[in-house]
């Protein structure tokens, strides 16, 4: 079953040849194709290229769609989110504006513990239809694929309950979905005081699970000041990698943390927040595997400083640009919006920041053999825009929804 999408007035993000990702000088390039069509051959890309050179299509075209003025993106990927969760948090969303930090917050009981005490007393079943609208959202604003973490249920049974909800959600969405486990979140109020015995239980009780009944991809730990140490880290990492589960690390958002060196001591697929990044973690990261990701919807909501994603361009590295979307530190999904902080918060480029979005964050998440880019035999995961002027109008318009159509797995998208 075959659709065809015509008179493409730009098919962005085309790769003749995939890679593995955009880094330095290369992120400001991107490839496009004016005036193009695209054929879609069941879930993938079977075809594209210019209307000029268009043939007649072999087999049956169950769809012609008309692009015309409109324009034709992969889907985002989103590489960091923590979208299964209870209730929500703009009591302190106030106390923030009235001048609490994270921190504080934190210890007076609020943030992630808050969000624990909710995920305890939901049922699978609440969680699951919460979550479920929030991925309808979040594919109805532009995102094919997505990683999802547990670490709101901090105890077996509430980490295990989250993680069976992401099985869900991979089983019946139409997007790519990954799962991390992130028992070590925070510390849980039963064990306040005995932070190492958490990390003991972490280690002899919810790894082993977690890994037998194969419900994670990955493994994270929030390795910053207040939360959990280096040595907590490296400990938790050396026992993920014993069941397969690659890092994917909540680093240096507080401070200079020695979370982004951990990670790449132990081949994480990704560092992410990195407020704090100076010549050191710069150097860790060169020649490494690991995606730096920066959560610019994070920085915006808390108002933190803002990572230096020019200096680390300009170091040759690439960077991912996910939305950490969850109820404490960014209550929104939106990756065109995250585009938006991009270019206005680390002044990056439009071709920056797709990049950021599509090629790097679907490495970030692993799946970038089958998503972020517009590449033959990648999923037929894309929007149609509606009709605008140019690629820099989706981060211009900042508050616009501009995406007209969805494909999902070679599917319109209702
Ligand atoms: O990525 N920084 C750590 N964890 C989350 C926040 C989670 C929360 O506040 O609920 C984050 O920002
Ligand atoms: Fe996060």
């Amino acid at each position: 079953m075959k659709r065809i999408i015509k008179n493409i007035k730009q098919l962005v993000q085309v790769e003749e040849t995939p890679r593995k990702w955009v880094a330095g000088k290369d992120m400001a390039k991107l490839n496009c194709i004016d005036d193009a069509y695209l054929v879609i051959n069941d879930n993938l890309i079977e075809d594209f290229g210019k209307m000029s050179d268009l043939k007649e299509i072999e087999g049956d075209v169950v769809e012609e769609l008309d692009a015309t003025g409109r324009l034709v993106f992969p889907s985002f990927c989103d590489s960091h989110t923590h979208l299964v969760y209870a209730g929500s948090r703009e009591i302190e969303y106030i106390d923030k504006i009235k001048g609490l930090s994270y921190e504080e917050i934190a210890k007076r009981g609020g943030g992630i513990l808050n969000s624990c005490e909710r995920i305890r007393e939901a049922s699978e079943d609440e969680l699951y239809e919460s979550a479920y609208a929030r991925i309808q959202e979040i594919a109805s604003l532009g995102t094919g694929a997505v990683e999802i973490k547990s670490g709101y249920g901090l105890d077996v049974e509430s980490e295990l309950k989250m993680l069976r909800v992401i099985k869900r959600l991979k089983e019946d969405t139409p997007l790519t979905i990954k799962a991390t486990f992130l028992g070590a979140h925070a510390v849980p109020k039963e064990y306040l005081g005995r932070q190492t015995e958490y990390v003991d239980y972490i280690i002899n009780e919810m790894i082993p699970q977690v890994a037998s009944e194969g419900l994670a991809d990955y493994i994270d730990v929030f390795c910053d000041k207040g939360f959990f140490t280096v040595e907590d880290t490296d400990r938790m990492l050396n026992a993920g990698m014993k069941y397969g589960l690659r890092p994917k690390i909540h680093a240096n958002e507080l401070d200079y943390s020695g979370g982004i060196q951990v990670g790449v001591k132990y081949n994480a697929l990704s560092v992410d927040h990195l407020e704090y990044v100076g010549d050191a973690e710069i150097e860790a990261l060169k020649d490494s595997e690991t995606m730096p990701t920066v959560l610019p919807g994070a920085a915006f909501f808390l108002n933190m400083p803002f990572s230096p994603v020019r200096k680390m361009m300009d170091a040759g590295l690439p960077v991912a640009l996910a939305s950490d979307f969850n109820p404490g530190s960014s209550p929104s999904g939106n990756m065109k919006f995250v585009m938006s902080l991009a270019c206005v918060n680390y002044k990056m480029v439009t071709e920056e920041a797709i990049n950021a979005t599509t090629i790097n964050t679907a490495y970030a998440m692993g799946v970038q053999e089958e998503c972020g880019s517009i590449a033959r035999g990648k999923k037929a995961n894309l929007f149609i825009t509606k009709e605008i002027p140019n690629i820099e109008y989706m981060p211009y318009a900042y508050g616009s929804n501009l995406i007209d159509l969805v494909i999902l797995e070679g599917e319109v998208i209702e």
